[in-house]
C-alpha cells in the first residue's frame, strides 16, 4: 500500500488537468417541430390525434413533438407491413434482400456524424460513444446480416428455413439505433417485414432512419416505425404480428410472455442482467481498472450487460480499490456533446429517480459510498460515477438492476467462491472475468451462468458473435447466424421442429 501511495504522489494526478470545451456542432441536425408515424413509406398523422414532447435529458429542452400511436394506428401499420410481406417482399429474391441492407448500412456509414449527434442530443450519451460506438456497431449489424440474405441454406443446412410474416419489435433506450439494427437487419434478412417501436424517450434517430429506407429505396411498407409509450408497445403485442422481440426491463418482458402464452407467436426476450465483472489476484491490475470504468460507466451505466457487481479477490483489494477511486476522480461528466466528456447525462427523469432511490438504499443498508469531486450542470439530469463498497449480497444494490453508474464492490477468496457470488443473481446476461491464466478463465466461463463471457476485457460487441441470456435475463440470441433463427420458420422441416 505505502508503495502505491508514493507511485501515485508522483502521478501527475488527470483529474488537476484543464480541458478546453470541444462541443460537436448540432448544426447537422435538422429537426422538425412534429413528426409523424412511418406507414407504408410516408410520414402520416397519427389517427389517435395524440402527440408527446421528446426531450433533451442534458438541458431538459424540447426537442420535438412525437406521436403517440394508438391501437387504431398500430392496427394500420401491422396490416400494411402484413401488405407488403405478401405483395412482394417474401417473394423478392434472397439477393435483392440483401441489396437492400447493404443500401442502408452504407447510408447509415455516411451519415454517421449526423445520427451521432442526435442519438447524443436525444438520449444524452457523450458523442465519443455515440460516435465511435453506436453508429460503426449499426452499420456493422446491417452489413453482416446483408450478407446471410441470400445464403440462408448455409446458414441452417438440411433445413428450409422461410420467413414467419410480420415482426412486431420494441426497443427501449440505451442504444436506440443499435437496438434498432439489431432488430431490423436480421428481420429483414430472413425476409419479413416490420413493425417497430422505438422507445418513448428516444424515438429520434428512429424517426431519421425512416429517411435512410426512403433513401435506399426500401419498398413501402416493408419497415415501419410507430412512437409511443408502453401502451403502444402492448398494443403492438396484442395484434397480428407473427413474432415479438422486445428489449427492455424483465418486468414487462414476463407481461409480454404471459400475453403471448398459447398464441403460437414467436418470442424473443432480451431482458436485464446484474453482471459480475470478476477480478482475480493475478489479474493485469491498470488494465482492469479500465476495464471495470469501461464496464460500468459507459453509457451511464445504462447498459443491460454492464458489469455492475464488482468480485474482488481478497487479496487485492485495496489497492484496487484505490486505483479505482483515482481513476474516478479523473472521469469528465456534463455535455453530452463535448468530445471530453466521459459520462453523459441520465436519459430521463424516471431513471434518474430510479437511480437515486436504489442508491438512498445501498446506504441505508450499510454500504459506503464514494463519488469523487464533481460538478454537475444545474439543468438536465445527472448523476455523479459512484462506487458503493462493503456491500452485502442480500443488499439491493447487489440484487437489483441499477441501470445507472453505480458500482456495488464484493469480495472472494476462491474460485469457487466468485462463481457461487457471481451465479447469485435472478439474471444471467453476461459475465467478466480478469486473470492472467487461460486455463481459469475456460474453468469460470464453463460455471457462470451467463450468456456473454468477457475476458480480460469488457462490453465489446461484434455482429458476427450472438448476444442473449439466461434465467430472467431472457431468452433467445441476438447476433450472429444465431440472430436469424428466431425470424425463421422451420415447420415443414424434416429434421426439426421449431416454434409454436
Ligand atoms: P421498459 O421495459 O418499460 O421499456 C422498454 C420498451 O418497452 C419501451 O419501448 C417501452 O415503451 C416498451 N414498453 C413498456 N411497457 C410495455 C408493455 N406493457 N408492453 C409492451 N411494451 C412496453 O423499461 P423502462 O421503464 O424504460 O426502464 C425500467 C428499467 O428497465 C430500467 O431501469 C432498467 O433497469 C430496465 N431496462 C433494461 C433494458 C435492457 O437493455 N435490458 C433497457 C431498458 C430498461
Ligand atoms: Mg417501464
Amino acid at each position: 500500500m505505502a508503495e502505491l501511495e508514493q507511485r501515485g504522489e508522483r502521478t501527475p494526478v488527470p483529474s488537476k488537468w484543464e480541458y478546453a470545451s470541444a462541443p460537436e456542432s448540432r448544426e447537422i441536425v435538422r429537426l422538425e417541430e412534429r413528426y409523424g408515424l412511418f406507414i407504408g413509406g410516408e410520414f402520416v398523422e397519427p389517427r389517435s390525434e395524440e402527440y408527446y414532447e421528446t426531450l433533451d435529458p442534458s438541458s431538459e429542452e424540447r426537442l420535438a413533438e412525437i406521436p403517440q400511436a394508438g391501437p387504431e394506428d398500430v392496427a394500420l401499420a401491422v396490416a400494411t407491413a402484413r401488405e407488403a410481406y405478401e405483395n412482394g417482399w417474401s417473394a423478392a429474391s434472397p439477393a435483392e434482400r440483401a441489396k437492400y441492407l447493404f443500401r442502408v448500412a452504407r447510408i447509415l456509414q455516411e451519415r454517421s456524424r449526423e445520427f451521432a449527434v442526435l442519438e447524443s442530443l436525444n438520449g444524452g450519451k457523450p458523442i465519443r460513444e455515440s460516435r465511435d460506438v453506436d453508429l460503426p456497431l449499426a452499420a456493422a449489424h446491417f452489413f453482416y446480416y446483408a450478407g446471410w440474405a441470400d445464403k440462408l441454406e448455409y446458414a441452417f443446412p438440411h433445413r428450409r428455413p422461410r420467413p414467419l410474416g410480420v415482426a412486431g419489435q420494441i426497443i427501449p433506450w440505451n442504444f436506440p439505433l443499435l437496438m434498432l439494427a439489431w432488430k431490423i437487419a436480421p428481420a429483414l434478412a430472413a425476409g419479413n417485414t416490420v413493425v417497430l417501436k422505438p422507445a418513448e424517450t428516444t424515438p429520434l434517430s428512429a424517426l431519421l432512419f425512416c429517411d435512410v429506407l426512403r433513401q435506399a429505396e426500401l419498398p413501402a411498407g416493408v419497415v415501419n416505425i410507430i412512437t409511443g409509450d408502453g401502451a403502444t408497445g402492448a398494443a403492438l403485442v396484442k395484434s397480428e404480428v407473427d413474432k415479438v422481440a422486445f428489449t427492455g426491463s424483465t418486468e414487462v418482458g414476463k407481461a409480454i410472455q404471459r400475453e403471448l402464452a398459447g398464441t403460437g407467436k414467436k418470442l424473443t426476450l432480451e431482458l436485464g442482467g446484474k453482471a459480475a465483472n470478476i477480478i482475480f489476484d493475478d489479474c493485469a491490475l491498470d488494465q482492469a481498472v479500465e476495464g471495470i470504468v469501461n464496464g460500468i460507466y459507459f453509457n451511464q451505466g445504462h447498459v443491460c450487460c454492464a458489469g455492475s457487481r464488482l468480485l474482488v479477490q481478497e487479496s487485492i483489494y485495496e489497492p484496487l480499490i484505490e486505483k479505482l477511486k483515482r481513476r474516478l476522480t479523473t472521469l469528465r461528466v456534463g455535455d453530452p456533446l463535448d468530445k471530453n466528456t466521459d459520462v453523459g447525462a441520465i436519459n430521463s427523469r424516471q431513471q434518474l429517480e430510479k437511480i437515486e432511490e436504489l442508491v438512498a438504499a445501498g446506504k441505508e443498508e450499510g454500504a459506503e459510498i464514494y463519488q469523487p469531486p464533481c460538478r454537475l450542470p444545474e439543468k438536465g439530469y445527472w448523476f455523479v460515477p459512484t462506487v458503493f463498497t462493503n456491500v452485502a449480497q442480500s443488499y439491493r444494490i447487489a440484487q437489483e438492476e441499477i441501470f445507472g453508474p453505480v458500482l456495488s464492490v464484493l469480495t472472494f477468496r476462491t474460485p469457487d467462491e466468485a462463481v457461487e457470488k457471481a451465479n447469485n443473481t435472478p439474471y444471467g446476461l453476461s459475465a467478466g472475468v480478469w486473470t492472467e491464466k487461460g486455463s481459469r478463465i475456460l474453468w469460470m466461463a464453463q460455471r457462470l451462468e451467463a450468456g456473454v463471457i468477457w475476458a480480460n476485457t469488457y462490453n465489446r460487441f461484434d455482429p458476427a458473435s450472438p448476444f442473449g441470456g439466461y434465467k430472467e435475463s431472457g431468452f433467445g440470441r441476438e447476433g450472429g447466424r444465431h440472430g436469424l433463427e428466431p425470424y425463421l420458420d422451420f415447420r415443414e422441416d424434416s429434421t426439426e421442429v421449431i416454434g409454436g
